[in-house]
């Protein structure tokens, strides 16, 4: 038998065990072998049932991501006639689902006649988070087994569903007591239903999905979710997917979800997600870490500021079961901090996502002090104070006279520099940048900043700790802004630039979402406010411009305290959250244009589009050269995660590729000759840019 897979024939009982590590990923090999082994199986007249299980423990996480796109993909045999062929065998097949059952992962159990699962056991159909659609059957088997609604929710969502809940679903019959006993577990129900002559395939409860549905269900479900897919593909695919179930036979219905399915993996909306896939595993492998790299352990954490980034990076410690102590310099200031902490846990208790215990476990494992004495224990604090370097140092040295030696000393600055703060302590080695993002407890990306002294294994362990608590950590190097912020420049001076030239702030906005970025560059600063934002430019003019008139914009707003939403007025006017064009900023804009002698001019979408987008690319590409980044997959990874870049389009850098290098320089060279004085200061391309389209290199790499 193939080393793929291990085939063993126990009393009446042939077990098939998927051995194709880390994950059972159905590759063609995979494919090949679970075929022969099955064929081999339903041809022994001494074998009367079929028992598939992961041979690892871990049943399977579906198709081999690393296939699509390619030849591979549908491979003989394919995944779809793999399963037709297992739905078709002459005897009973049961999975065992150890671990998890994911995307095509799950459709090979939804092909068995029966699935026993363990405690542990999730199952999910992920492939959304591809671009993709579940395309070996997951769209037509499994409303007919749990029903429309809630495999339409699980398709759309791509959400893993825990052992219990597949259970009340129907997705699994019946649990094992434990991982350890799953297989035993498996053999004796296919034993039983031997005893019991169980039919090889058991009827299924919602043959006719569309039969009991109301009439509008699908035009309701499209009104509530369709505005959020934006211009997503593959959720749309996913409904006429499961709308095929409900109209068409079972045959004719997975023949129209591999249409669907082949479609969607052609599309460069599932090429960019695909590559965000691989970018988020590839961004934990860091050249001078090895396996071996010894990490520190981190038990107890300190988190020194309890205010907006203090609080929230508290709770990820919490939200992880690890105990913080924060410090503060004043009593009430710490009070305030966990009151705020409680308060937001509490909202999620009414949504819903969080039990009354659970606030109180996580209540629990925060303690207050207002004593550095209390951080000698800590295995890793994290400050979280105002922004000036002064204070941090001053709270840096502090950290270095009460710490134990060995302890991991952080700072979440977001524009300091972190080897300046690591100098004035006795143990620079120790000291790192973690810059999470607000609100700390929710945005996924970490800035891991290592700084020109950071230990290995200080970046090692971050790295670690960073994706216990649920981030994607992301390297940098120590530089102004570091990855984010100074990409986050050049693409808000367009944006600035554009108003002045006879854009407005709504205009810019609409074309960044018009791209499903999260929000535009003026509803993100009347967001984060305009004074936090002119605060921060004000102290550091010199680090980030040598010609800031762009921003005059921003300054004047401040000076008339329109500070955006909390004020009711910044770039735009505000009634509650609702965002309203402000005429004043108009005609403040055009003044300031007068003063400055840029002349007014209708400006198009696509200038804006080019404006912000090939800056944003090019600082990007920059940084990457400056060795800043150490890939260009981590910069799309912040940009996504930090910056509401849509993962659809992969990240800048992946957009770029898309668009063409070769255009993307032309775009530049081309602003930099039409925008006269202005364009020749600020439209210089990249030199590794430049390196790369002389190359004929339509990729962003290092050369
Ligand atoms: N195909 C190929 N490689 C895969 C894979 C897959 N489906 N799933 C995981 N891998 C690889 C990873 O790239 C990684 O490789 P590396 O070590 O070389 O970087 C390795 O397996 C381990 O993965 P993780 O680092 O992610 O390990 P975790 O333990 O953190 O997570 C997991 C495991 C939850 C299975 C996670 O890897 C995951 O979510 N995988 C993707 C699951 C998925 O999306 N399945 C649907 C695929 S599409 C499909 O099935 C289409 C079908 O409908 C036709
Ligand atoms: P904040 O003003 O909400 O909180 C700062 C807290 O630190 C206050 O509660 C203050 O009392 C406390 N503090 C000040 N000096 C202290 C000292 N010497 N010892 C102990 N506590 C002290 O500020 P915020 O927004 O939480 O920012 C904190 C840090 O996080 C800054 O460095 C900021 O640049 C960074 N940051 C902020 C982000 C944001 O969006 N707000 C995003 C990412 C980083």
């Amino acid at each position: 038998m193939h080393s793929l897979i291990t085939y063993q024939v126990d009393d009446s009982l042939a077990l098939i065990g998927l051995a194709r590590p880390p994950v059972n990923a159905l590759g063609q090999p995979l494919r090949a072998a679970l075929l022969e082994a099955c064929e081999l199986a339903n041809g022994d007249p001494s074998v009367r049932a079929i028992v598939i299980h992961g041979a690892n423990g871990l049943f399977c996480a579906g198709a081999d991501i690393t296939e699509f796109g390619s030849p591979a993909s549908f491979a003989a045999p394919d995944l779809p006639g793999l399963l037709l062929r297992l739905t078709r065998l002459d005897k009973p097949v049961i999975a065992a689902i150890g671990k998890l059952a994911l995307g095509g992962g799950l459709e090979l159990a939804l092909a068995c006649g029966y699935r026993i699962g363990e405690t542990n056991t999730r199952v999910g159909l992920p492939e959304i988070n591809l671009g993709l659609l579940p395309g070996a059957g997951g769209t037509q088997r499994l409303p007919r087994l749990i029903g429309v609604a809630a495999a339409l929710d699980m398709m759309i969502s791509g959400a893993q569903v825990a052992a219990d809940r597949a259970l009340a679903l129907g997705i699994l019959d019946r649990l094992a007591a434990s991982p350890e006993q799953l297989l035993a577990s498996a053999c004796d129900y296919a034993r039983e239903l031997i005893a019991s002559a169980a039919p090889v395939r058991p009827a299924e409860p919602f043959a006719e999905p569309a039969k009991d549905l109301e009439a509008d269900f699908f035009e309701r479900y499209c009104v509530e979710q369709e505005p959020r897919w934006k211009t997503r593909l593959a959720p749309r695919l996913v409904f006429s997917a499961v709308q095929a179930a409900c109209l068409l036979p079972l045959e004719q219905g997975l023949a129209r979800e591999l249409a669907l399915f082949k479609q969607a993996e052609a599309s460069r909306q599932s090429e960019a997600l695909r590559h965000v896939f691989f970018a988020e595993r590839e961004a934990g492998k860091v050249p001078g870490i090895e396996a071996s790299t010894a990490l520190r352990p981190i038990a107890k954490v300190a988190v020194i500021g309890a205010g907006t980034m203090g609080g929230g990076i508290a709770m990820n410690f919490a939200n992880a079961g690890i105990p913080v102590t924060l410090l503060e310099r004043q009593g009430d200031a710490l009070d305030r901090g966990l009151v705020h902490i409680r308060q937001t846990y509490a909202i999620s208790v009414k949504r819903g996502k969080l039990t009354d215990t659970q606030l109180e476990q996580r209540m629990a494992l925060l303690s207050g002090t207002l004593d550095y004495a209390d951080l000698a224990d800590a295995d890793l604090v994290i400050e979280a104070v105002f922004e000036q370097l002064a204070i941090k140092q001053d709270v840096f040295r502090q950290l270095d006279r009460v710490c134990k030696p060995g302890a991991i000393l952080a700072t979440n600055t977001s524009s300091l520099d972190v080897d300046q703060i690591a100098a004035v302590t006795a143990r620079p080695q120790d000291v790192i940048g973690l810059h999470f993002f607000s609100p700390a407890n929710v945005m996924r990306l970490l800035e891991v900043v290592n700084a020109r002294e950071t230990a290995p294994e200080v970046l090692a362990t971050t790295l670690k700790m960073g994706r216990t608590i649920g981030k994607i950590p992301v390297v940098s190097g120590v530089c102004f802004g570091f990855i984010g912020n100074r990409m986050l420049e050049p693409y808000a001076r367009e944006a600035h630039r554009l108003v002045l030239e006879g854009a407005t702030p709504a205009q810019v906005d609409d074309v960044l979402t018009g791209l499903d970025l999260n929000m535009g560059v003026f509803t993100m600063l009347d967001l984060a406010g305009v004074d936090v934002n002119f605060l921060v430019r004000d102290a550091n003019r010199a680090a980030i411009a040598h010609d800031d008139s762009y921003c005059r914009l921003g300054d004047e707003l401040y000076s008339l305290g329109r500070y955006g939403q909390k004020t009711g007025r910044g770039f735009y006017q505000y009634e509650g959250r609702q965002r309203h064009n402000d005429y004043e900023v108009v005609a403040l804009a055009e003044r300031l244009a007068g003063e400055l002698h840029i002349p007014r001019r209708p400006v198009d979408d696509k200038e804006i589009h080019d404006r912000c987008l090939f800056m944003l690319i090019n600082e990007g590409i920059q940084l990457l050269d400056e060795g800043i980044a150490l890939r260009a997959s981590d910069i799309d990874l912040v940009w996504i995660n930090g910056y509401g870049f849509p993962a659809h389009l992969g990240g800048p850098m992946h957009y770029a590729e898309q668009i063409g290098l070769d255009r993307v320089l032309a775009g530049i060279r081309y602003f930099r000759q039409t925008l006269g004085d202005y364009g020749q200061m600020w439209f210089t391309p990249a030199p590794l840019l430049e390196r790369l389209v002389a190359a004929g290199k339509t990729t962003v790499e290092r050369i």
